[in-house]
Parts: structure tokens; sequence; C-alpha cells
């Protein structure tokens, strides 16, 4: 039977050649939000991963609303001119379409990069202030965030857009919003983080309010030839917190503003939450999301071929993503297409390193 996971989806105007996705990771080695030669290493060697779509690192719309001073920015023409660098040696170097993730990290910006500790910046590592829906640490020993004002909603709505606009700007096939994993959108959804007693508090519909206008806001600047998606939570794993329903709400919203596409993670909305590390942990939300019509994509301890392939090919999510797996294995796409009997676009400089390498082929010349 031919591979599920191998045959091509469209997201809006956009086309993939497969289901597989390099998830989005941090590579903290930016300076003052601009790429560096890291980034033109690392994606472009997973342009070459045999991944459909390859989604670059949480890039921050504000200078405050990075996690670390190593984190990636899309908020100066400095930072828009080095991705672009990045992006167009990516273009050069392999197939796959390329994606961005558009982030703020509210509560839990400031931050040590995790080889540094991973904690809050300290006094003399030039810390900054940090903003949330309400005044409430991601933590103990966290900062204490600032409770947003009318100006900061107005301020962060209009730096999605514009970032957004960058991102366009260099030609990225599709663009996600970071609406999960403690920052500030995830922020607003989940009742830990906000106690807000305004319109942007209180009720599902009002938390969500936050998130739906930066999406809006995103839309209208995006082209319809661009896939516009959110990476959003499954679950807070905490009683009397998010839940695999609110993930459904949240992609019904997202899918009338237009959202082509959503992405199910989940956790990390306050220091005791406890993500599990059973294999394939959002899955059975993926498929509870997938359920509302919108093209859903999961994420989480998916790291062999055959478990890619179940996921898509029992129609529990349209698409899967990894990270740690693209990491230690970086043409994980071309060992998981030999795997399923399928093979996978080569750079012409590596076309001779298989098939003709494999067990019973001809032999190599
Ligand atoms: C080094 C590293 C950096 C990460 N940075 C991001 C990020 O920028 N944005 C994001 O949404 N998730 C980030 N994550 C989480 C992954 O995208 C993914 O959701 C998580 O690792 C679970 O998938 P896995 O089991 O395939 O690793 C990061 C993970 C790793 C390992």
């Amino acid at each position: 039977m031919p591979s599920v996971l191998f045959s091509p989806i469209k997201l809006g105007g956009v086309e993939l050649d497969n289901r597989i996705v390099v998830s989005p990771m941090c590579q903290y080695s930016a300076v003052d939000g601009c790429a560096t030669d890291w980034h033109l290493a690392h994606l472009g060697m997973l342009v070459n991963s045999g991944a459909g779509l390859v989604v670059v690192e949480a890039t921050h719309v504000e200078r405050h609303g990075r996690i670390t001073h190593g984190c990636m920015g899309l908020y100066s023409d400095e930072s828009e001119a080095a991705l672009k660098r990045v992006i167009d040696f990516c273009r050069r170097a392999g197939s796959a379409k390329l994606g961005i993730q558009l982030a703020h990290a509210g509560r839990k910006a400031s931050a040590q990069r995790p080889w540094e500790g991973g904690g809050p910046l300290k006094p003399g590592q030039d810390p900054w202030e940090t903003i949330a829906p309400s005044a409430l640490p991601f933590g103990p020993g966290w900062h204490i965030p600032r409770a947003m004002a009318a100006d900061d909603f107005e301020r962060v709505r209009g730096a999605f857009a514009a970032a957004a606009q960058r991102a366009v700007r260099i030609g990225f096939d599709a663009i996600e919003l970071h609406m999960a994993h403690g920052y500030l959108a995830h922020s607003f959804m989940s009742p830990i983080a906000n106690q807000r007693t305004d319109h942007y508090g209180g009720s599902a519909e009002n938390r969500m309010r936050f998130p739906r206008e930066i999406a809006e806001a995103v839309r209208q600047v995006v082209p319809r030839t661009v896939a516009l998606g959110a990476r959003i939570t499954g679950s807070d794993w905490i009683d009397g917190a998010l839940t695999p329903a609110d993930a459904v709400f949240c992609a019904k919203t997202l899918k009338a503003a237009g959202f082509d596409y959503v992405d199910v993670s989940s956790g990390g909305i306050s220091s005791d939450a406890r993500t599990p590390t059973t294999a394939g942990y959002n899955v059975q939300i993926a498929e509870q999301v997938r359920a509302t019509g919108i093209a859903t994509r999961t994420v989480g301890l998916i790291v062999t071929a055959q478990q890619a392939e179940g996921i898509v090919a029992d129609g529990k999510a349209d698409m899967v993503a990894l990270a740690r797996a693209a990491l230690d294995d970086p043409h994980w796409g071309w060992h998981a297409a030999r795997a399923l009997g399928v093979d996978v676009k080569r750079p012409n400089q590596y076309l001779r390193s298989a098939p003709a390498l494999w067990p019973g082929a001809a032999a190599a010349r």
C-alpha cells in the first residue's frame, strides 16, 4: 500500500511534498534577534531532511518578547535581512518548503539559554521587564511580569502583524503563531496564568480574545498564497486548567479566522506542570481537534517511520512534526522513506547516497 505519510498535502495555497514537518526548535544562537551562520548550517541541513516543511524556530515579534538573549526576532530591518540571507541559502540548498513560527514569550521571557541554566536572567545578566495577562510568575524565583495595559495590547498586536509582513517579504511558504508552551498567547488562554477581570479574562471566550485578535491581525496581512497556522495547546496537564475541549474551541476559533492549519502540542504553562513522556502523547488530542475540519499536525515523541505513518494513515492527524528525532537524524525523512518503501528528493550532490546503497539494490557505481 502506498505511504500516506509521503503523500502531498495542501495547506491553503501551499502544497507540501509530504506530511513530515521539522518542528520549530530554538537554537539560542542569534545576535540581537539576528540569524547567524549557525542558522545557515542548521536550517541548510534540515532542508535536506526529507521533510515536506521545515519550520524556523520561535522568532519573536518584539525585542522584549524573546525568551533569551540568543533568541531569534523579526522586529528590525537587520533581523529581517539576516533571516532572508539564511532562507535564500536554504532555497538554493534543499527542497523542503519553509515556515516560520512567530512568538512572544510573555512571562517566560528574560531567561537564560538552557545550557546556562534555563532559569530567569539574574541581575547583571541584562534582564528585562516581562509582560503577561496577570502579574503572576511562571514559577518560584521567576520574574513577576507586569499585567498588560491597553497600549501593550495594541503594540503586541501590531508587532505580530509587522513581523508577519516581514516573513512574507522574506518569502516564507508558511507562517505559524506560537499559541502554546506557556508563552504569551497561551498564557492568555490558560486560567493558570490569566486571572484578569476585564474582557480578556474569565470565560473561555474572553481568555481566547487576545490570541484571536492577534490571529485576525496577522490574517489581514498574510496573502492566501502563504499557509497560515498556529501551534496550540492540547492540554495544560494540570487539573482545572486547559483540556482537549479547549484545544477544540481554539481550533474552531482559528478556523473561523481563516487559518489553514493547527499543530497540537501541550504543556509548559507553569514550572510545576509535567508533560507526559509516552510515545505520541498528543496524538489522541490531535484526533479530537482534527474533527473540527481544520488540517491538523501533531508533535511529541514521534520517532519511528511506522509510528508516523500510522498516525496519518489512521486519520489521527494530517501531518506529524518531529523535533529531537530530526536533530538526532537530520536525514530522518530519507530513512523513513526507505523504511516505508518509497523515495524522496535528494540534492544532486547526494544522489549517489541511496537507494543504490540499499540491500539488494544494484551495486553502487
Ligand atoms: C532544542 C529544542 C528547541 C525547541 N524550540 C521550540 C520552539 O522554538 N518552538 C516550539 O514551539 N517548540 C520548540 N521546541 C519543542 C519542539 O518543537 C517539540 O514540540 C517537542 O520537542 C516535542 O517533540 P519531539 O518529541 O519530537 O522532540 C523545542 C524543542 C527542542 C528539543
